[in-house]
């Protein structure tokens, strides 16, 4: 009897290419959806590197979605391939990235004829909706507030520009500290910026404590809530986020990405939520930078809730196994919202990520480089197999170093 789960040389299971093999022969039919979920899912994916004592590459550094991409949206990309002679735009993206906000629903069909009266703009990336935010609005001499350690990309841009960055101190929990932010604000402040869950230290502020925050920050200052992993809060109610506030608040923006919890950081796709004048501002220092592959895959990701939903477990349970392996261990580490864990190793960190590196292929985030926190290392939750490479590695480099 044939093994349809074994999983040959390269990579991809047998189950798979039998299947494939068959269809193109005509005897059974697979639907490219299929195809893709196949490839993709389960026992049906493709063997992880990192299994077991002599792990390939486990790659944990970089916040990516283990599962790869929807399978809905690789499906739309293969159907959208022999169309890209086209500046076409997928016709619901806009209006369906509006429902899911509960914000007005605007007719977006061309990047080169945007209404005026959108209240998103979507971009290759949410970098690129920061950059155009920096852009638009970021003048010499002016301060932006930021916590330290943070995502710091608008703190980057805005030492370009010739801002002042303002670097407000994590509080003892780690998250932030909104007193002192809003303390730290000042006639020059032009943007203070909140990334919730953040990055790395992965908490959440509650919109309890959020909607204070933004009305206490005066209409001319810009508030920029950076919602990347908030599909990743454990409540239901924790990932509607910021969204709603917007309605009262011109000075407010949201941004989100398609890089996590729909698996496709390489396909570029992000965008902001704001008051319509916002966001012309935005499209005016931006240029049309959705790709038709890319803008068909989003609006297909939106609708893969099966997706989301087995992101969101792989990443719940794969931050559980992280908090129950470092207890056992008796090592410290910060409760996360967001896909990843910081893990305090109260050592410098240097030698044990360059070990993890060097001699079992498992790559993590070394917070000291990044974010000046030297004890630190930031991982990304894995494949449950690439999660217990990590700990077996680092199991073993704990006990040399
Ligand atoms: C907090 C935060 N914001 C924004 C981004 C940018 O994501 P992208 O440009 O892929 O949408 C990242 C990427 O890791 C992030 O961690």
């Amino acid at each position: 009897m044939v093994d349809l789960h074994t999983h040959d040389s390269d990579g991809y299971s047998r189950r798979g290419f039998l299947k494939s093999a068959l269809a193109s022969a005509g005897l059974i039919t697979v639907s490219q959806y299929e195809a893709a979920a196949q490839m993709l899912g389960g026992t049906g994916g493709r063997d992880v590197q990192g299994w077991g004592v002599s792990p390939g590459t486990v790659q944990l550094s970089g916040n990516e979605n283990a599962l790869g991409p929807s399978p809905r949206a690789v499906d739309a990309i293969l159907d959208t391939t022999y169309s890209i002679n086209r500046y076409d735009l997928a016709p619901d993206l806009y209006g369906n990235i509006a429902r899911r906000h509960g914000l007005p629903v605007v007719d977006v069909t061309s990047q080169f004829e945007l209404p005026a009266d959108a209240w998103l703009a979507v971009g290759a990336g949410s970098s690129d909706i920061l950059t155009a935010i920096a852009h638009a609005y970021f003048g010499n001499g002016g301060e932006l507030v930021e916590v330290s350690p943070g995502f710091g990309f608008m703190a980057r841009l805005a030492n370009q520009k010739g801002l002042n960055v303002v670097s407000v101190p994590l509080a003892d929990d780690y998250g932030p500290d909104l007193v002192a932010m809003q303390a730290a604000i000042t006639e020059k402040t032009q943007l203070v910026v909140v990334t919730t869950p953040g990055n790395p230290n992965g908490r959440l502020t509650p919109i309890s404590a959020l909607k204070p925050f933004v009305e206490s920050i005066p209409s001319e200052v810009l508030i920029l809530v950076d919602e990347a992993y908030i599909d990743f809060c454990r409540q239901p109610g924790d990932r509607i986020g910021a969204a709603p506030l917007i309605a009262d608040h011109p000075n407010l923006i949201v941004t989100r990405t398609f890089s996590k919890v729909f698996g496709m950081a390489g396909m570029r796709v992000g965008y902001a939520l704001a008051q319509p004048d916002v966001i012309n501002r935005i499209n005016e220092n931006r240029a049309n930078t959705l790709s038709i592959l890319s803008g068909y895959a989003a609006a297909a990701a939106l609708k893969d809730h099966d997706f989301v939903r087995r992101s969101q477990e792989l990443v719940h349970s794969g931050k559980d196994y992280f908090y129950s392996q470092m207890d056992a261990l008796g090592v410290e580490y910060v409760r996360s919202e967001s896909s990843f864990v910081l893990i305090n190793l109260r050592r410098d960190v240097d030698t044990v990520v360059d070990t993890l590196a060097k001699d079992h292929d498992v790559w993590v985030a070394n917070a000291k480089q990044r974010w000046g926190m030297d004890t630190f290392i930031r991982v990304t939750a894995g494949l449950p197999e690439e999660n217990e490479a990590f700990v077996e590695a680092f199991k073993k480099v704990l006990v040399k170093s």
